[in-house]
């Protein structure tokens, strides 16, 4: 008989990968903590947690019991002419929190993501209606960054970087939308020429833009890009200004990846729109979020019989699942009861100074971090595999993409642990240099 390796490797895909797998993939027996239990004895630390989810590390005591408890009671139940207790308790702490009163819940992030899309441009398009003037239902383009990500599906994808993702492979059927200039790097940049070109931007094309996107602070999956919330305030001044609706995509940065417990908070400001997903449940459950004002929900929602816009039309089977709302609730209260801030301080502090030993490699471009999130850009893409053998063989879980060698730990980890990462990527990087100077012999 197979084993179940073998199984996986013949029948299913994986992220971003071909169908058998030319590449490797760990076999995982088990998870606790921030430690990775693989098939073969091997105990991995873990760096990822999960793509920005397990924020309290994995298989958290707290999260479980929530999990048995409303499994026991009730799973799932159609959302549609039916409501339970957990999204409603949950819709109450996420709009608290953000300030942000009406919630939509989605199945992932690139659905939030779509929900959002839609969401912005159903509100010209009733606000036009609602004036009697034509003119908003032009309204329908999308202003996004160089570097952008925020998902894989088509509506996420045309937002995303069109250079640096995948609008190439689906052509025709990715919408092309409007890009500007992404923030210089570093937290204490003046940002003044993208400011300026998001200013030129929206004089140009705010009559046919619905929104502006943006991941706050910390372009994620399009190159770890940290920027100044000076940016960010003035967006949030030039979609007033020229009336299109500010979305923030918080799925990565949210629940406090960049130190706040949203990454908007840098500067101060509040989005018309916000995303939420990946850490909201813990990283136990897929959920995600979308949460607005009430003038939108309200454009949306208060036309007469014979508008074509009376609601949000959007609503997935799995739509607010008893069992992830459970979850989520029990991960954002074990947050809010942590001491989460001086946790994440430290280990920004950790990052700080571990990270920097990193500059003097000649493979490395630059070095930054914020919150739990430590990143060194290397100057060439073509090392991302040798680093991953170094790390996984000397015990860390670590998935370098591209240029991009970074970290994202759950917020548990200890500060032993938190060094143990950055050195092994220290040495990993210290290793692929000296192959690569005796190469050269
Ligand atoms: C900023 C941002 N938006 C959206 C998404 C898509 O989320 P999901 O993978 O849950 O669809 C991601 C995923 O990495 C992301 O980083």
């Amino acid at each position: 008989m197979d084993s179940w390796q073998d199984l996986d490797k013949k029948h299913v895909w994986h992220p971003y990968a071909s169908l058998p797998y030319n590449g490797k993939n760990l076999a995982v027996k088990k998870t606790l903590k921030t430690k990775i239990y693989l098939e073969d004895g091997r105990v991995l630390l873990d760096g990822m947690s999960s793509w920005w989810s397990a924020i309290h590390g994995y298989n958290h005591p707290k999260l479980k019991k929530a999990l048995v408890k409303q499994a026991k009671k009730m799973p799932h139940i159609m959302f549609g002419g039916l409501s339970h207790k957990q999204p409603a308790l949950l819709a109450k702490m996420l709009s608290d929190l953000t300030c942000l009163p009406s919630v939509f819940f989605c199945d992932s992030g690139s659905v939030a993501v779509e929900v959002a899309l839609k969401t912005a441009i159903s509100y010209y398009k009733a606000r036009a209606e609602n004036l009697g003037v034509k003119a908003d239902e032009k309204k329908c383009k999308f202003i996004s960054l160089e570097y952008a990500y925020h998902g894989d599906t088509l509506g996420a994808m045309s937002v995303c970087d069109p250079v640096n993702s995948m609008h190439k492979i689906y052509g025709s059927y990715v919408q092309k939308q409007i890009f500007t200039k992404a923030p210089e790097l570093g937290f204490d940049s003046s940002c003044e020429e993208a400011i300026e070109a998001l200013e030129q931007t929206l004089k140009k094309y705010h009559k046919q833009s619905a929104a502006l996107i943006l991941e706050p602070i910390v372009q994620g999956a399009g190159g770890m890009r940290i920027y100044s919330p000076i940016f960010l305030q003035n967006a949030r001044k030039l979609c007033d200004k020229y009336d299109v609706l500010l979305i923030a995509d918080e799925i990565a940065t949210g629940f406090g990846h960049t130190g706040k417990m949203f990454a908007c908070e840098h500067a101060k400001i509040k989005p018309d729109i916000m995303l939420l997903g990946k850490s909201l449940t813990g990283g136990y459950l897929s959920l995600a979020v979308m949460l607005t004002n009430k003038e939108i929900s309200d454009m949306i929602s208060k036309q007469g019989a014979k508008s074509d816009i009376q609601a949000l039309m959007h609503g997935p089977t799995f739509m607010a699942n008893a069992l992830s709302c459970a979850v989520a609730l029990s991960s954002l209260k074990l947050l809010l009861k942590s001491p989460w801030e001086k946790r994440l301080k430290n280990i920004e502090e950790i990052f700080e100074i571990e990270l920097a030993k990193a500059k003097t490699n000649s493979l490395v471009k630059d070095v930054r971090n914020i919150g739990a999130i430590g990143v060194i850009e290397l100057k060439r893409t073509e090392y991302a595999s040798l680093l991953q053998d170094f790390c996984v063989s000397h015990g860390v879980w670590l998935r370098p993409f591209s240029n991009l060698f970074y970290a994202i730990v759950a917020y548990t980890i200890s500060e032993k642990d938190l060094k143990k990462i950055i050195t092994t990527m220290i040495e990993a990087l210290k290793f692929v240099e000296k192959g690569l100077k005796n190469e050269r012999k």
